[in-house]
């Protein structure tokens, strides 16, 4: 009996450890299991982050009706229409930003980009397989703009710029729009914006923009692709403008001019135009200048004295300036007393190649050569238009940081204007249009590849309107300029 007992105790002691040894791998598995799908779902929700944040708003709504009622709802929803309502006002361009541009995106990416994704990433040979698994690169996000998908990849490891630019043509055809360009994104060497153009925003002319202030660190003068305002920075650069004739370059010289109107009339900037092409570009907006040097080849006399004393007075400003900044700043800040200088000069080929009288061009090869390697600095800037890039026609050509490139009869003249191997990335001015004038390539800070834009068009109207709102009465003489500077 006793024997009996200890077996039976040791059968059940048996088939008890038994289950545990069952059951532990059983719970050690489900645990797993569970942690499995816990952290599958925490991705799932990180990589569709707008669902997580859709479904915490439904989440929130449910529980206000069912809390407070449907009144209190309809108090919250007033409300947040009348947040988003007062942010789209007041801030246009980052309510674009972070909401128009979201949702259009994730239409856009919904409808277009995820189902064609991975035919497109094959048939352009941009996938990779890896021990028999196939890897494609990442569609990271899209925003909808204007005219323009912005279509953000993650690039595979191993892919650079180049393999993406190269099917650029393929890509855009899988998703069915006119162009693709490619585009670095700064700060993030695997990432790639693909600009997928829906239709180009640049076809109709710009009118010319209203600005109440004026920022010559970020001057607002003409149109990107995306629809948004290129800025350009004036201050502490100086500009070249490079178009064949007929290409626009007046609309970009008035854009300037525009941008500055309101700094102007507050006298923080001066505009020195020459016109040395006899007044054409320019004289009309004499009042909105406070030095205007014009010549006519055909006049004789000293003209082209002239267009020297003119730049030698913007020199021995810098001097002074340098003086007195000299360790104090880096960068000089436009006042009233010390406002921003700007020269202005349309042709520049007629200053430094075109000229006939030798000390005339001496001496303004000379100041030019100075106010470019100096003048930024102190507040001091020059902008050139010329038709000819090449450096026997502008031999200053080199020394202005900021360049746009308009219409150029040649494709090797992209090169001179922008760089080497801006036109491989896509700044294709021998192919701009006769009929769009004021389209071209501009620099942005940070940014490899040079951006498309058009600058407004100026009619003899608006440049009268702008001399009427902004223009000074004074229409200062030589010896006036100088003695106020
Ligand atoms: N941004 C623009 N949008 C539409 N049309 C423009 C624009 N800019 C200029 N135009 C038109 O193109 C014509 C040529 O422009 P513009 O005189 O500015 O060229 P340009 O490059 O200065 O030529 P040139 O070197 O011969 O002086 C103008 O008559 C004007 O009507
Ligand atoms: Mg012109």
């Amino acid at each position: 009996m006793w024997a009996i007992g200890v077996v039976a105790l040791c059968v059940m002691a048996g088939s008890a450890l038994a289950a545990l040894v069952r059951l532990v791998p059983l719970s050690l598995r489900a645990a797993r299991v569970a942690l499995r799908q816990i952290f599958g779902a925490m991705r799932w929700v990180s990589r569709h982050r707008r669902f997580g944040a859709g479904s915490v708003v439904v989440a929130v709504v449910v529980w206000m009706a069912t809390k407070h009622g449907v009144g209190a709802l309809a108090v919250g929803a007033a409300i947040s229409a009348a947040l988003l309502a007062t942010w789209r006002l007041r801030a246009p361009e980052t309510f674009s930003a972070w909401v128009t541009e979201r949702i259009a995106g994730s239409w856009r990416s919904a409808r277009v980009y995820r189902p064609a994704w991975e035919t497109a990433m094959v048939t352009t040979g941009l996938d990779a397989g890896i021990n028999g698994e196939r890897r494609l690169p990442a569609l990271v996000g899209v925003r909808s703009r204007a005219g323009v998908d912005r279509v953000r990849v993650r690039m595979l490891a191993g892919q650079v710029l180049e393999d993406w630019t190269g099917r650029a043509p393929r890509l855009a055809q899988t998703f069915g729009v006119p162009e693709c360009r490619v585009r670095t994104v700064p700060g993030r060497s695997r990432d790639l914006e693909l600009w997928l153009l829906v239709a180009d925003m640049l076809l109709a002319e710009v009118s010319p923009f209203r600005s109440r202030t004026s920022d010559a660190a970020a001057l607002a003068v003409a149109v990107q692709e995306d629809g948004r305002r290129y800025r350009l920075r004036l201050l502490g650069s100086h500009v070249l403008v490079v178009g064949a004739t007929g290409s626009g370059k007046g609309s970009v010289l008035w854009a300037i001019v525009a941008g500055l109107a309101p700094a102007i009339r507050d006298r923080t900037a001066r505009v020195w135009a020459l016109d040395p092409k006899g007044g054409m570009e320019l004289a009309a907006g004499r009042p909105l200048f406070d030095r205007f040097v014009y010549g006519d080849p055909d006049d004789g006399g000293d003209y082209e004295i002239e267009f020297a004393r003119a730049l030698e007075d913007a020199v021995s400003i810098m001097r002074r300036r340098q003086a007195r900044l000299r360790g104090i700043t880096r960068l000089h800040s436009p006042t009233e007393e010390e406002p921003l200088i700007v020269v202005l000069i349309d042709e520049l080929a007629n200053l430094t190649a075109y000229i006939t009288d030798r000390e005339a061009k001496r001496r303004i090869g000379a100041a030019l050569s100075l106010l470019l390697s100096q003048g930024r600095a102190v507040g001091v800037s020059v902008v050139g238009a010329v038709q000819d890039p090449r450096k026997e026609v502008v031999t200053v050509r080199d020394l202005f940081p900021t360049r746009i490139a308009l219409r150029l009869s040649e494709a090797d003249q992209v090169a001179l204007v922008l760089g080497a191997g801006a036109r491989d990335r896509g700044a294709r001015c021998d192919r701009i249009a006769e009929s769009m004038p004021g389209t071209g390539y501009v620099g942005i800070e940070g940014v490899a590849e040079p951006l498309r834009v058009r600058f407004p068009h100026f009619t003899d109207q608006h440049i009268d309107a702008l001399v009427a709102e902004y223009g000074t009465s004074a229409d200062m003489t030589a010896a006036e300029t100088r003695s106020a500077a």
